[in-house]
């Protein structure tokens, strides 16, 4: 049932991407089902940015091009899926572990679309444990600062981002401030990013219940 969701919330994006040029494409099981409808209507854009290795291989296996962000500019829009949604459309993302790369193409883009199935939706983000990417040699320093913020580092032990990097993934934290300890976080020498995306939420988040799907904007609040 929950992958029928998935597959609901990608399709109602694909109407948010009918004029791009060049569409930013995330990383998941969402995003699985959100790449193949894309592979019908591939000859309405030029190509796509992609957040990992995973999708890139997707993409082109549908014959969508992948373009270098490097070349393309600004995007109008990225579509990609989360593993928390607060009502601030703040974000936690990276349970695939393409946190940089998300968060890079999120940042680049004038419309960031969340497509999540309705349990993603919470109070407060923290449950879900917070990934971060970090630097290999600095592992142990970042797990010690992170323990003196009160968080409870994991090592997610046997993974490599496409970065070369490792990921802890960060227990018991309630996040009360999701842009506060974006901040703090990212401000630990050695963490390449934080999977909390609250410096840039969500624009939009498609939401999908066996009701119906429900679009969450800012402005409608
Ligand atoms: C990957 C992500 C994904 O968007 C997030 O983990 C949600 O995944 P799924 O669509 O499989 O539930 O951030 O790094």
């Amino acid at each position: 049932m929950q992958d029928a969701l998935k597959k609901q919330a990608a399709a109602a994006a694909i109407q948010y991407v009918k004029n791009s040029r060049i569409i930013g494409v995330g990383t998941g099981s969402t995003v699985n089902h959100f790449i193949d409808l894309l592979a019908p209507i591939k000859h309405q854009f030029e190509g796509a940015v992609s957040s990992s290795e995973a999708s890139t291989e997707r993409l082109l296996a549908m014959g969508i091009p992948v373009l270098d962000l490097n070349a393309v500019g600004t995007l109008d829009v990225y579509v990609d899926g989360a593993d928390e949604i607060n009502s601030n459309l703040e974000l936690i993302k990276g349970g695939g572990g393409a946190l940089t790369r998300e968060k890079i193409i999120a940042a680049a883009s004038k419309s960031f679309i969340c497509i999540a199935d309705q349990s993603k939706l919470v109070p407060y983000l923290g449950k879900f444990p917070l990934p971060i990417e970090v630097i290999p040699m600095a592992r142990s320093y970042v797990a010690r600062e992170i323990i003196a913020l009160g968080g409870q580092p994991v090592w997610r032990e046997g993974f490599t981002t496409d970065n070369g990097n490792i990921i802890l993934d960060i227990q018991q934290l309630e996040i009360l401030e999701p842009r506060q300890l974006e901040n703090q976080v990212n401000n630990i020498t050695g963490v390449v990013t934080t999977g909390l995306f609250a410096e840039r939420s969500a624009d939009v988040v498609l939401l999908a219940s066996e009701s119906g799907t429900q679009t969450l904007s800012l402005e409608k609040q």
